[in-house]
């Protein structure tokens, strides 16, 4: 956890190892620096010389010393606004982000930064300040876990000062605590991910989910691999029948206070590794298939913040979990199954596993809690990062209510979203000679991300459905500073912020 803080006193009054400070381009020196020009007289030459101009992207960091001690100086640029425009909020997001990994970087664990004033991105301050808490965790996030050598561990930031002149000091409080809360969580989803796949096993990422609900007060079932035969959940067992390790089926609930509220369901695709079954994967395809569980941890983590922040809306979260293998019990290219809600599916790929472990989960929703709705979180196909590559999620449904509140969480977020067509005209794609559907999409119609969400939707009845395809989203987002290699966290942020902002 990191202890976040907020302080009406001024930026250098902070004891801090590192302090930053937030620069439009062309901003003035007199006017914006002047605290600092105190200290640090030629800072304003220094700044020419190193052309530091506050643009978007540039970071400026310098040792200066203060209250004693030789401390650290980080200047970040956010940018310019547009002509008529208010600089965007994903400008202070990145600029944070690096401001916190150059701390970091320079061993600071208490990091005080000077908030700018909300109106510049047109935001509230509240928004500002949950913003702000959660790129906190998510620009110093990393996976020390298996790091022997002490010189490549990255410090841990442990305290961040907020400094912000604001009349509304419980508004700035909340959305620090707001953004502490799914800063964290995004980083516990991340943790996950990036865990190996033998440690990470569908059974320990269960038991993680047990805990969690436990320490917040979650509703919890698990059904292990007999009971998941037993309710007749052919695609999570056929998928998991080639593996030693068994599957689970995992449904968490929050209940809120309030009556007769809405209830909405959200799904997670939950395979720790994916070989690809008998329809085996080539081996640097198969890399990093431990990230195909991103999808249930998005949905566990999502759930233990919310059931933190209490909205006023039921949210239901359910992630079937399997490893993905071939061997002798393994499924086959044209087996069949028959999956929760009575369909059955003929297997052509044994790679497109995906889709039936999420048959039954979305089955399993529909028939138990008849949601207003369902949102599934999914790697589910390679076709969606070749489509969007990595800095949107796939977005795919029919009712364009959802839809619009799923972009518009996606916008308050930075989850990003985007949406592909997913009209009827694909649907003949998975039509099979011997069962209800077939897992993989014909050829001919390409578009194998849309001909996935066909498959899904024969799976959720006439409950208002939205399907997010994060392959691409979800592990190994170049460039933007708040992530690194590895698990990003997608899914995260939207989830939350649908639930809190949730409208029926
Ligand atoms: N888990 C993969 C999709 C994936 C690929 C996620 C790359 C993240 C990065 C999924 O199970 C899969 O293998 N899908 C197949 C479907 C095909 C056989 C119809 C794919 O995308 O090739
Ligand atoms: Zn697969
Ligand atoms: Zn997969």
């Amino acid at each position: 956890m990191i202890h976040i803080t907020a302080s009406d006193k001024s930026l250098l009054a902070q004891k801090a190892h590192s302090y930053v400070l937030f620069l439009q381009e062309g901003f003035s020196a007199s006017k914006d620096l002047k605290e600092v020009a105190q200290i640090l007289p030629d800072l304003s030459l220094i700044l020419k010389k190193r052309e530091f101009t506050g643009k978007s992207g540039q970071v400026y960091a310098t040792s200066f010393s203060i209250h004693g001690e030789i401390r650290l100086l980080v200047l970040a640029g956010l940018g310019k606004a547009a002509p008529k425009k208010k600089i965007d909020i994903e400008q202070f997001r990145r600029s944070l982000a690096r401001a916190i990994k150059e701390s970091i970087r320079h061993k600071s664990s208490t990091v005080a930064v000077a908030l700018p004033e909300s109106e510049l991105f047109g935001v509230d301050v509240a928004y500002l300040a949950e913003q702000t808490a959660c790129i906190a965790y998510m620009g110093s996030y990393h996976f020390n876990e298996f790091l022997t050598d002490d010189s490549r561990k990255e410090e841990d930031l442990q305290e961040l000062i907020v400094c912000v002149i604001s009349k509304d000091k419980k508004a700035v409080a909340q959305g620090l605590e707001v953004g502490n809360c799914i800063g964290s969580g995004v980083n516990r989803a991340r943790h996950w991910i990036d865990s190996p796949p033998s440690v990470l096993t569908p059974t320990v990422l269960a038991n993680h989910a047990k805990e969690l609900a436990k320490e917040a007060g979650l509703k919890l079932q698990i059904f292990d691999e007999k009971q998941v035969i037993a309710m007749g959940m052919g695609g999570l067992h056929g998928v998991s029948r080639g593996s030693d390790e068994e599957c689970r089926f995992v449904v968490l609930e929050y209940h809120t206070k309030r009556k007769n509220a809405p209830t909405i369901a959200f799904v997670g695709k939950g395979i720790t590794f994916d070989s690809g079954g008998l329809s085996i994967k080539p081996a640097d395809y198969m890399e990093d298939m431990k990230e195909d569980m991103s999808g249930a941890a998005a949905v566990i983590c999502a759930l233990h913040i919310l059931a933190h922040l209490k909205p006023d809306v039921n949210v239901i979260g359910i992630a079937p979990m399997s490893e993905n293998l071939p061997s002798g019990k393994a499924l086959k290219p044209g087996d069949v199954l028959r999956f929760y809600n009575g369909k059955t599916a003929e297997v052509r790929n044994t790679d497109a596993e995906g889709r039936l472990i999420l048959a039954d989960a979305l089955s399993y929703a529909v028939k138990h809690y008849k949601p207003s709705a369902i949102i599934d979180v999914a790697t589910l196909t390679g076709a969606c990062a070749y489509a969007l590559g990595h800095f949107y999620t796939g977005m795919m449904s029919q009712h364009d209510d959802l839809v619009a509140q799923v972009q518009a969480s996606a916008d308050r977020s930075g989850d990003r979203v985007w949406r592909l067509p997913m009209h009827d005209d694909y649907k003949p794609a998975i039509r099979s000679e011997v069962a209800d559907i077939s897992n993989t999409g014909s050829r001919k119609y390409m578009a194998g991300t849309v001909t996935a969400a066909h498959f899904l939707q024969h799976f959720v009845d006439d409950v208002p459905w939205v399907h997010l395809d994060i392959a691409g989203s979800a592990y190994n987002v170049p460039d933007i500073p708040y992530f690194r290699p590895g698990a990003t966290g997608a899914g995260v942020r939207l989830l939350v912020d649908l639930a809190i902002n949730w409208k029926d």
